[in-house]
């Protein structure tokens, strides 16, 4: 197709909103807190220089994981890059690694350090980089929410399912009362398996990968979904409606990919005929059932390259994953669903200022920005992620 590789158009607003860096951090938040430490100056020249001689330094003792949603600045040195799920399977088979750093959010280096040895020190290189929809479910409000189920007499025919975006207490909570964790790639395997155990399935924290899981790859009813407020008494829900409900999903979403709407994805059929609407699950109902395709970033990526040339595609996902695959398909004609920036805010704090501090310090011999979760935590949390990995 003449000309695609121009097609890619930058969306509109400025990012520099967003990126503030080091600051802001909430100490009570999944993000944890401030980041310590002299960063370099983005505007050093020698930052990607800095960074390779680091990281050469370190050789086999450092193994740097990158997620899909990272800064080009930033991926360019990861030594695998992947989905959450796949993070967390590449986290587990490096034994050999004394430092694990993460290009990635706080859950997913908690995870990591859940699912490495004592001796491997998982490096997050900033610790503002947190996930405000982990933040929506914390454990008391979690707890609260069971206990109301007790009381319905229904908390033991329940399943309690945690995407992996939650903290490592939600994931121990979930792991104590016999669940499983889940990501957007298998999200499905881990809902057939919890109503395998249990007539209903409490769905933490993400609503809509709930929602859309249940009703369209499982055969469920919207009638079978209620929404549980940790905000509101009772979750806003009576017992009956807890009773009956096969799914009690937690009113949890992503600020990222909450923003897509129905109207982005009519806009674009107008405007591209023919174009495909390929979207991440954890967007809306109706965004996602309007929607041409639906997966994990990993799905998104595999569909892209198997397209063929000259087709179209607009796709609802984080716009630093989207603007790479459109850099990397210019055979293809590749544009973001939503014409308005759409970074993740936390992801991008780690910026190639933050990487460098990181690696420095580490091949200095101080370890700096650790991520550690206590043993009991880590334990429960750990029979919850092996579940994981371990479904059909
Ligand atoms: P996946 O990596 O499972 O596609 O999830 C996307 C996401 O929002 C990660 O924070
Ligand atoms: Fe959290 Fe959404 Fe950002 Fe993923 S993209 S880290 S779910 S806010």
């Amino acid at each position: 197709m003449d000309g695609v590789t121009s097609t890619w158009v930058e969306p509109s607003g400025t990012g520099a909103a967003l990126l503030l860096l080091g600051r802001g951090s909430d100490a009570s938040a999944e993000r944890g807190v401030e980041c310590p430490g002299e960063l370099p100056s983005p505007s050093d020249p020698d930052l990607v220089e800095r960074a390779t001689r680091a990281k050469a330094a370190l050789g086999d003792r450092l193994f740097i994981l990158g997620h899909h949603y990272q800064r080009d600045e930033v991926i360019q040195f990861a030594d695998v890059t992947g989905d959450s799920f796949k993070l967390a399977r590449e986290a587990a088979a490096r034994p050999e690694a004394e430092f694990i750093v993460f290009c990635g959010v706080h859950f997913m280096a908690e995870s990591a350090d859940i699912l490495t040895s004592d001796a491997q020190k998982v490096v997050l290189p900033d610790l503002g980089a947190g996930c405000s929809m982990a933040d929506m479910a914390a454990l008391p409000q979690v707890e609260t929410a069971w206990e109301l189920l007790e009381d319905a007499d229904v908390a033991g025919s329940t399943v309690p399912v945690t995407y992996m975006n939650s903290s490592a207490d939600i994931k121990g909570f979930v792991g104590r009362n016999h669940g499983v964790v889940c990501t957007s790639s298998n999200a499905k395997r881990a809902l057939n398996w919890a109503f395998e155990r249990g007539q209903r399935v409490l769905f933490l924290p993400d609503q809509h990968l709930g929602r859309n899981t249940a009703v369209l790859e499982m055969g469920f009813d919207l009638d079978d979904c209620v929404l549980y407020d940790p905000h509101k008494p009772g979750g806003g829900l009576t017992t009956k409606q807890l009773r009956e409900a096969k799914m009690i999903l937690w009113r949890g979403h992503c600020s990222v990919h909450g923003r897509f709407t129905k109207s982005c994805v009519d806009e674009v059929r107008m405007r591209v005929p023919g174009v495909n609407v390929l979207v991440h699950p954890e967007c809306r109902y109706d965004v996602v059932t309007s929607a041409d395709y639906v997966g994990s970033t990993e799905y998104i990526i595999k569909t892209l390259d198997a397209a063929p040339a000259g087709s179209a595609w607009a796709i609802g996902t984080e716009l630093n994953l989207v603007r790479r695959l459109a850099h990397a398909h210019p055979d293809k004609q590749i544009m973001f669903l939503d014409r308005n920036v759409c970074y993740c805010s936390t992801m991008n704090r780690i910026d190639l200022p933050h990487l460098v501090w990181a690696l420095e310090e580490l091949a200095a011999g101080r370890l700096v920005n650790q991520i550690t979760v206590d043993a009991d935590t880590a334990h429960h949390a750990r029979v919850a992620l092996d579940q994981m990995l371990a479904l059909p």
